[in-house]
Parts: structure tokens; sequence; C-alpha cells
């Protein structure tokens, strides 16, 4: 019995395919490798949301969606910045509304893009930047984020991991997605049960005890005996392994590219020195297992690089997997079957009448 579904098929998709023995991701016919750093937020909405909608959205509804979210919410920023960034998020998502209309999915998608930064620079006393509906969605963000016009390197840096991670085959909260849609419940409904299986460790949880372990580690040369020192203790390292991939993760090359892009060479060089000890220690520690570099080590760099802090990682991850959440929420409640499994029961029985 396949505990945790490993190779179970649940859905038909049109959407993505992730072959872990290929290390090959394919969105919609097309492979990362010619997506990531090609494509930007806006393109992927044509993409993974053809044949959603009645329409595909387009980029200036997104603008438009984007200014809604801040009019929506601008009053209520104090109180969501009490909640960590992920929380807030989550905890504005809940008031809007829950119908499979292309409006909807475009605040949905504008939510996490507007209120990440804006909760960010509330919590830190900073002044909130407004979003410019006629921007570019990645330069907006970055705009709201830095508080000043980003340069072209690092809008295309975010526009990269946008890209990246915009769908993923049948993940935890994409496959919580589908479960809730397959109820023809809204799509906020889906989005939130999403939301809330991404936020685990082992799945978009892990790219802020990315960068500790790499703060942990501080120079080249104590990769290996602070690396040693975590899988001695029975940890593992954040980061590395993947439920599907056998191989070395695609995301984290395209991440690892755009990061590249970027300054910070020190920084660059500390995670290659960590990334080159955690390979060799988990194939001496694991060697039945293959545990490769997976996409949120290199996401934990760009996002740190691109001026995003720890504690909002798991949220940016939110802002460019909601468009993939949507495409097979509408994708499962358009042509998919109510999703419900069965469980082995393991309990006692009841006793036979005396
Ligand atoms: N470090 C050390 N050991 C590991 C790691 C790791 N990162 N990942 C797996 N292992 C070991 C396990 O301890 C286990 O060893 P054992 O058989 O001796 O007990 C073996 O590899 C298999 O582990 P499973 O948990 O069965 O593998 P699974 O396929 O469920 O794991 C997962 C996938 C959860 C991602 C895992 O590799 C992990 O915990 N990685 C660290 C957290 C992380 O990076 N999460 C982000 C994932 S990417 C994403 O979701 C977007």
């Amino acid at each position: 019995m396949p505990i945790g579904l490993d190779d179970v098929v649940a859905a038909e998709t049109a959407l993505s395919d992730v072959d872990g023995l290929a290390g090959r991701l394919i969105i919609r016919g097309r492979s990362l490798d010619d997506l990531a750093g090609r494509e930007t937020a806006e393109s992927m909405l044509g993409l993974l949301l053809a044949g959603a909608f009645d329409a595909v959205p387009t980029a200036a509804e997104l603008g438009d969606a984007r200014a809604e979210i801040f009019s929506r919410f601008k009053a209520k920023l104090g109180d969501l910045g009490t909640l960590p960034v992920y929380d807030g998020v989550r905890a504005a998502i809940a008031q809007l509304p829950d119908d499979d209309s292309t409006h909807t999915a475009l605040l949905l998608i504008a939510a996490p893009a507007v209120l990440v930064p804006a909760l960010l620079r509330t919590q830190r006393g900073k002044a909130v930047v407004e979003p410019d509906a006629g921007a570019a969605h990645s330069a907006d963000i970055l705009h709201m984020l830095l508080g000043r016009v980003p340069a072209v390197p690092e809008v295309n840096g975010l526009d990269t991991y946008l890209v990246t991670v915009a769908d993923h085959g049948l993940n935890a909260s994409t496959f919580a997605a589908r479960v809730v849609a397959s109820t023809q419940a809204g799509l906020n409904s889906a989005v939130l049960a999403a939301y809330g299986a991404l936020k685990g460790p082992l799945h978009g949880g892990a790219p802020g005890p990315v960068l500790d372990m790499i703060d942990q580690v501080g120079t080249p040369e104590r990769a290996e005996p602070v690396l040693r020192s975590i899988l001695d203790r029975g940890e593992r390292l954040m980061g590395f392994g993947h439920r599907i991939y056998r191989v070395r993760d695609p995301r984290a090359d395209a991440l690892k590219a755009a990061l590249s892009r970027l300054q910070r060479t020190e920084r660059l060089n500390l995670a290659l020195a960590v990334e080159t000890a955690a390979l060799k220690l988990l194939r001496t520690k694991k060697p039945d297992r293959p545990l490769e570099t997976n996409v949120e080590f290199f996401t934990a760099l760009l996002l740190d690089a691109l001026g995003f802090p720890r504690d909002a990682f798991t949220a940016v991850f939110a802002m460019g997997r909601t468009t993939g959440w949507i495409a097979h929420a509408r994708e499962q409640a358009l042509s998919g079957r109510l999703i419900r499994p069965k469980s082995h029961y393991i309990g006692p029985m009841p006793r036979e009448a005396a």
C-alpha cells in the first residue's frame, strides 16, 4: 500500500509534468529551461490559465487586481501585520470572494504580490508603497518591497523565480487545491487549502531554514564539519532531497543561473561550498537514496539577494505558485471527479455480542 501516495496517479493534467528520473519539468509542452529567464509572471497567466476561464486574464487586469487588493486592505495592514507575513496574507485572502470567476482568480494572484511587501514594510515601520497598476508585475512587487525602482537584473531574477515555481505536477499544495476544487468549492477555498499545505517545512517552508543553515556555516571551510554535525544529530539538510526527483531538480539550476546574474559573489561562493559539501556528505551517509539539491536551496539565496527577508520566503513561493494552483483547481473542477480515496483501518473492531 503506497503510504504517502508515492507513485499513485490521482489526476490527469495537461498543465505540467515532472520527470524525476530525467530531472525534467515540462509546463504546457515547454521545458523549464526554455521558460525560465524568457517568460514573465504575466505570460505564465496565458500559458497556465488558457482554457480555465472564458478569456485568458491579461497583464492589465492583473495590474488592476493589484490596485484593488491595495485599496481593499490598506486600512487593515496594521492588524494583518501583527501576524507572521504568511498568516497575514492568508487571513486577507480569506476575506476575498470565493467563486470561479477570472476576477477572483486575479485577486488571489495579486494578493500575495501586494500584501507581502506591504506587510513587511508595515512590520518594519516603513511607509507602505502603493502598487502601480501599469507596471510589470515583478517590477511592481520589487518597487513595493524596496521603495525604489528595481534594476533590470533584479526584475529578471524575480520573474525567473515566479516562472520557475509556477507549477510542478501534483505536489502537496496543488493536490490540496485539487481535492477542494473536486468538491466544487470556489477558487478561494482551493487556494486557501493550498496555502495550508505549502507552509510546512517539508514543502514550501524550507527556504528560511536553508538560509539559517548557510548562516550557521558562515565560511566555506566550515561547510563540511557543520553539515556533518547536523546529519550526526539525525537532522535533515534543508534544500536537499525530493519525493519525485532522483537526480538534480531542474528548478535549482534555473534559480542558480538567475542568482549568478545578480552580484553578491561572496555569498554565492559560500552557498556553492555548502552545496558541494552537502552532496558529498549525503552520498556517503545515505548511499541508497539519491539526495540532490532541490528548488528551495537556491530559492533561499535568490530571494535573499532580491531583498526579501527569510520570514517572507514561503509567502513569495505562494506568489508564484498561486497561478498553478488556480490552473489545477479549474482543470479539476471542469473535468475531474470528486477526489475521495479510502483509508486502511488498523484500529480495534467492536466486540462480538456475548
Ligand atoms: N537530509 C538528510 N537526509 C535526508 C534528506 C535530507 N534533506 N531528505 C531525505 N533524507 C533521508 C531520510 O532521512 C531517509 O533516510 P532513512 O531511510 O535512513 O530514514 C531517506 O532519505 C528517505 O527520506 P523520506 O523522508 O522517505 O523521503 P521523501 O521522499 O519523503 O522526502 C523531502 C522528500 C520531504 C523533501 C525530504 O527530502 C526532506 O525532508 N528534505 C529537506 C526539506 C526540504 O528541502 N524541503 C523542500 C522540498 S522541495 C519542495 O517541496 C518545494
